[in-house]
């Protein structure tokens, strides 16, 4: 059986976790393996850099090298190899939050991001990538009710998360044989229905 790499994006407060605990159920349930794993982190190294990335403040050309140092060891140590023994791979983000964040939110060049990747990952790409579009005003709201301190992506205002929405749609719209777009903002059964419709024919 093959396995497949799906990844979840958004912005923050999307409410993508919940979503990713009910397909790893599901997943499972079906007999695959389920690899699950996290941007920035996923790795020994991977998870040190995101200490940094969400603690420290720097420059953008040095949070996107960063994210994708991480992503390079992430590829190649954890997500490459799962696919290989078959698991089905969920990745709680991947490159496309560099092109929504540090290209749409802080305007790093789309064309470095562009060589970074090739770089990197070759034309490494998830098989789907579901975009959970929720307003930055609902986000914010999910967020404050959440408990914890905020980290340093966490704490931008919703100007900045206004950007990284309308890039995420935009590379969702260009690429829709990859992207599902689903409203974040409707019931959880809504959205996971959705999700399912997307993933059934493969299971
Ligand atoms: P999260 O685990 O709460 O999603 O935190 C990761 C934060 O890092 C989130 O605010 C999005 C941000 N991020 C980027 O800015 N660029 C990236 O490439 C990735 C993977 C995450």
């Amino acid at each position: 059986m093959a396995g497949r790499f799906i990844t979840f994006e958004g912005i923050d407060g999307a409410g993508k976790s919940t979503q990713i605990d009910r397909l790893q159920t599901l997943v499972e349930a079906s007999g695959r393996v389920v690899c699950r794993t996290r941007e920035p982190g996923g790795t020994p190294v991977g998870e040190k850099i995101r200490g940094i990335l969400l603690a420290e403040d720097m420059t953008p050309e040095t949070e996107t090298l960063l994210f994708f140092a991480a992503r390079a060891e992430h590829a190649a140590r954890k997500i490459r190899p799962a696919l290989e023994r078959g698991e089905w791979v969920i990745s709680d983000r991947f490159t496309d939050a560099t092109y929504a964040y540090q290209v749409g939110g802080k305007g790093m060049s789309g064309e470095r991001v562009e060589a970074l990747e090739r770089w990197t990952l070759g034309g490494f790409e998830p098989d789907l990538t579901v975009l959970f579009d929720i307003s930055p005003a609902a986000a914010a709201r999910r967020l404050a009710a959440r408990a914890g301190a905020e980290d340093r992506f966490e704490a931008m205002g919703e100007d900045f998360f206004a950007k990284v929405r309308a890039a995420y749609l935009e590379r969702a719209r260009r690429r829709p044989e990859r992207f599902l777009i689903v409203n974040a903002e409707l019931a959880p059964e809504l959205v996971f229905d959705a999700i399912l419709r997307k993933v059934s024919p493969w299971l």
